[in-house]
Order: C-alpha cells, then sequence, then structure tokens
C-alpha cells in the first residue's frame, strides 16, 4: 500500500514538473526545440548575427530583415554578441553553422577570422549572405551594403566641398581590425590626399561605442590641439565627436563629418553640430539579405554583388530626406 502510494506520488509530481517545463519552455532547455518546430512550421530558417545585438544601426537591418522574413515565410533568429567582440562573434558563427540553419547573414568584417568559417557553412549547404561589410575572397554567394571605399571617399569630397584653407583632421574609426572601416578610412585618405591643405593628423579606435568614441576624440584632442576636422566611421563615432567638442571646446566649431542617420545623428546635424552625414541604408540591407537568401534557396543565382546607395546628408537636405525616408532610420517618433 505505502509503496503504491508512493508511486503515485512519484507520478504526481513528475507530471506536475512536466507540465511547468512544458509551460515555461521558453526559459528552459525547451528553448531550442521551440525554435526548431517554429522554424519548421516556416519554409525556411535564417540567421541573421549582427555586430553587436543592442547597436541602433543593427536594429534597422534587423528591423528590414524581420520584415522580409515575414514576407516571405520565413523564420528567423537574430544573435550576436551584446558588445562587438571578434571572439564571440565568430563563436556564434561557427555555432549556427553546427545547428544547420537554412541561411546566415552575417558581416565578412575580418577576412581571417570569416572566410573559413564562411566556407564551412557553404561545404555543408548553408546559404551565405554577407551584410554591411564583406568578405570577397570567401565563397559567400552575395553581398548586401554599402560600397564602403566608394563611402570613404565622398566623405572626403565632402569635406573638400564643405570647408576652405587649412584643415587639421582627426578620424574616429569603430574598429581596427575591422575591413568595412579601413575602407572608409582608405576613401577618405585618397580623396583628400593631393590637397596640400588637408593633413590628417591622427587616427583612434571608438569599439564603435559612444563612449569609446569620447574617449578617441579626447585623446585626439590632448595629441593635436590644432585638429579643426573630424570624420567618424561608424554609426555612434559622430555622438562621441560631438560630445567632445560641446563639453571640452564649446566655443570652436570644427567640421565634424560622421556615418549612420541615426536619430540622435540627425538631431546634431539640425542643430549645426555636425556638418555633414554619410548616409547608408540599413533597412534596405536587411530586408534584401533575407530576399536574397530566399532566392538562393529556390536556386536561383541572384547577382554576387549588390551595393545598397550611399551618399551625404547636409543640414538644408534634411527635412526632404526625412520626408522621402520616413521609418526607414528609427526615426517612426521623428515630427515631420
Ligand atoms: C557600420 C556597422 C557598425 C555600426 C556601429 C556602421 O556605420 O556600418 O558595421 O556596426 O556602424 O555602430
Amino acid at each position: 500500500m505505502r509503496q503504491r502510494f508512493a508511486f503515485f506520488v512519484f507520478i504526481l509530481l513528475f507530471s506536475v514538473c512536466f507540465f511547468l517545463m512544458m509551460y515555461y519552455g521558453e526559459k528552459t532547455f525547451f528553448v531550442k526545440k521551440t525554435a526548431k518546430s517554429e522554424a519548421k512550421k516556416q519554409a525556411y530558417h535564417f540567421v541573421l548575427i549582427p555586430e553587436e545585438t543592442d547597436n541602433e544601426y543593427w536594429r534597422i537591418i534587423e528591423k528590414g530583415a524581420r520584415e522580409a522574413a515575414e514576407k516571405y515565410n520565413v523564420y528567423l533568429e537574430y544573435l550576436g554578441p551584446k558588445r562587438a567582440n571578434m571572439g564571440e562573434h565568430v563563436r556564434i558563427l561557427d555555432k549556427e553553422i553546427a545547428g544547420k540553419v537554412d541561411g546566415i547573414m552575417t558581416q565578412g568584417i575580418s577576412e581571417d577570422h570569416f572566410t573559413p568559417l564562411i566556407n564551412k557553412a557553404m561545404d555543408r549547404g548553408i546559404s551565405v549572405v554577407t551584410v554591411d561589410a564583406d568578405a570577397p575572397y570567401s565563397r559567400r554567394e552575395v553581398y548586401v551594403g554599402t560600397d564602403n571605399y566608394a563611402a570613404g571617399f565622398l566623405a572626403g569630397q565632402a569635406l573638400l566641398e564643405d570647408t576652405e584653407g587649412k584643415q587639421v583632421v582627426g578620424i574616429v574609426t569603430g574598429r581596427f581590425d575591422a575591413s568595412h572601416q579601413r575602407l572608409r578610412v582608405q576613401g577618405f585618405r585618397d580623396a583628400v590626399e593631393k590637397e596640400k591643405r588637408i593633413e590628417i593628423a591622427g587616427i583612434k579606435e571608438s569599439g564603435i561605442s559612444k563612449t569609446g568614441a569620447v574617449q578617441a576624440t579626447y585623446d585626439l584632442l590632448k595629441e593635436h590641439p590644432d585638429i579643426t576636422a573630424f570624420y567618424g566611421t561608424s554609426a555612434l563615432d559622430g555622438l562621441g565627436i560631438a560630445r567632445v567638442i560641446s563639453t571640452m571646446r564649446p566655443n570652436s566649431d570644427p567640421y565634424i563629418i560622421t556615418f549612420d542617420t541615426l536619430p540622435e545623428n540627425m538631431d546634431l546635424l539640425r542643430d549645426g553640430k555636425i556638418d555633414a552625414i554619410v548616409v547608408q541604408h540599413p533597412y534596405e540591407m536587411g530586408y534584401r539579405a533575407v530576399e536574397m537568401l530566399v532566392e538562393l534557396k529556390k536556386g536561383n543565382h541572384p547577382e554576387r554583388l549588390q551595393y545598397t546607395q550611399s551618399h551625404i546628408l547636409r543640414q538644408r537636405d534634411l527635412d526632404q530626406f526625412l520626408k522621402e525616408n520616413k521609418g526607414l532610420f528609427g526615426d517612426e517618433d521623428d515630427p515631420d
């Protein structure tokens, strides 16, 4: 009798535990299973691996990718390092390859680290589209993103057009180890190289964070107090540069050009604290990258190099730009 009772209690407890685990599946080891069965209901399972998950610029790429995923019945995961970190980025990419997803969207931020993994994914039948930064020597099937060298060249030309006389330039760049950041610097250098009046005094790394950009700007100004112009090559660099200028040098008015039309950058452009922005199209990158993976999965052969547009935005063109691109740059709540 006792034994029966114990057995009954055991079964009861087991059932309750099982029920709870199923119910709170999202928080237990069922999460992977849930993701997998979710993926099964949809045509394909793709993953988008950003440089850092909480970065506003990547959230816009994610938004584009999610909208395309909905249209094409794709199960989309967005997984990456919380803060930019090469080791973690590569580890996540490798894990997703082992997980046998149907398609991967990732940066080709460093040939050394990414090319072998991209090729490994291809060997396993996983389609790969590089987005935002290319790995041209890998076997990736498509690149969707800015022509980073050309965008850097545009920035250099803008500096030449917008300034007169001698300019001493400080560059704040996202990462020294990122190929697309290096291309943006090289393009800029090539554009200004022949002009004797332009001198590039120094370059520092921000680690693609605002606080990093503040520190980089501070260090540049300490080493080169005669700087008259700044060039920021990643989305949050302009914010750091503008912050240091308004606190450390409130009476100076250096020329500032930076990348990306994030809402805060556009506010600074409106207020005249930033002079020009190199526009990229992150929403389109995300959207088109998903579309290209779908094409590849259907056995089609889309164009390998798909550059999204980039151009220079100045204060006088801001209202028109916002009207034409409403909601595409994380600016939904901005007044018209
Ligand atoms: C770059 C991204 C980078 C972001 C950082 C953008 O300009 O294209 O690669 O992750 O800046 O905030």
